[in-house]
C-alpha cells in the first residue's frame, strides 16, 4: 500500500500502477483507433491525436498527477506553473519533462503553450482565480478539491465556466478507493433499506506545516469533501 499524504489520503505515486487510484484525467479509451486519444472541446468529447496540459501548483499532490499524466499516451504536459519558479523547475526535471514552458505567470504561461487543459493543483485559496483565468484563456479546467475555498468563489468559477462553455471538473479521487466502492455495492444489493441518515466521524490534527496550519476550519473547507463526496455516491 501506498503512504499517506497530509490529507489521509494515499500517496499515489507510491502506489503500484494498477490504475485502480490514479486521479482519472481523460476518458478510457478502448473504443478509439490506435494513436488517438479523447479530448475535451466545447463541453464535448472529441478525437485529436494529443491533448496539450499545464499544471499549475508544483507541491506535494503535483507528484500523483504528474506521475499518472506522464503515464497517459495522447497526453503531454506543455507547461508547469508554480509561484515558486524553483518548484516548477524541480518537477520538470522529476519527470523529464525539459520541453515543458515553466514560470511564475499563468497567463504568459498559457499564451505561450496555448493549452487544451489546465491541472489546477493549488492550494485551496489560489482554485478560483487559477481557474478563472485558464478558462478565460479558453482552457478546460481538472481542478484539485475543493472546487474552491468559499461559496463566492465557488460559484463565480462555475459561472465563468458556464460562460466560456468550457468544461470546469473536481479531481474526487476517494470515491474510487475500493472501501467506498464496496460499500456502494452493499448499499446497492438494498440489503440495508432505504438510507435515510449518513453518520460520519472526522477527527484528525491537520498540523502538517503548508496552507494546513492557516486555513480556518481546515478539516470542513479542505477534506471534508471526500467525505460528502462518499455520502453522495
Ligand atoms: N485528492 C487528494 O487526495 C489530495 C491530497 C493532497 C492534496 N490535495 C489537494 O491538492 C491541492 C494542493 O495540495 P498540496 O498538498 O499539493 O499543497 P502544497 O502546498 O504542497 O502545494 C501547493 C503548490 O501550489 C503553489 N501555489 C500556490 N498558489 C499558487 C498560485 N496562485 N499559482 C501557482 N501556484 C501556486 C505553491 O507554491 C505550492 O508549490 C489542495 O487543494 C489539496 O486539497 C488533494
Amino acid at each position: 500500500m501506498g503512504t499517506s499524504l497530509p490529507d489521509g489520503n494515499l500517496d499515489y505515486a507510491a502506489l503500484p500502477d494498477d490504475g485502480a487510484e490514479t486521479p482519472v484525467v481523460s476518458a478510457p479509451d478502448t473504443a478509439l483507433p490506435a494513436g488517438h486519444s479523447r479530448s475535451m472541446e466545447e463541453g464535448t468529447l472529441r478525437m485529436q491525436e494529443t491533448l496539450r496540459a499545464v499544471l499549475v501548483g508544483c507541491g506535494g499532490i503535483s507528484t500523483a498527477w504528474l506521475e499518472a499524466a506522464t503515464n497517459i499516451d495522447g497526453l503531454d504536459i506543455v507547461g508547469l506553473v508554480d509561484i515558486v519558479e524553483a518548484a516548477a523547475q524541480g518537477r520538470a526535471r522529476e519527470y523529464d519533462i525539459a520541453d515543458a514552458a515553466i514560470g511564475t505567470d499563468l497567463g504568459k504561461v498559457l499564451d505561450a503553450t496555448a493549452p487544451d487543459i489546465v491541472f489546477n493543483c493549488t492550494i485551496p485559496e489560489a482554485h478560483a482565480g487559477v481557474t478563472i483565468e485558464a478558462l478565460q484563456h479558453g482552457c478546460h479546467v481538472l481542478s484539485e478539491k475543493p472546487l474552491a475555498d468559499s461559496m463566492e468563489n465557488a460559484r463565480r468559477s462555475i459561472e465563468t465556466a458556464k460562460q466560456t462553455g468550457k468544461i470546469f471538473a473536481v479531481m474526487q479521487n476517494r470515491r474510487y478507493i475500493e472501501p467506498i466502492r464496496r460499500l456502494r455495492g452493499v448499499v446497492d444489493t438494498g440489503q440495508l433499506g432505504t438510507l435515510t441518515t449518513v453518520n460520519t466521524d472526522f477527527y484528525l490534527g491537520a498540523h502538517f506545516g503548508g496552507f494546513r496550519d492557516h486555513m480556518p476550519h481546515v478539516l470542513l473547507l479542505d477534506m471534508a469533501i471526500h467525505t460528502f463526496d462518499a455520502a453522495r455516491l
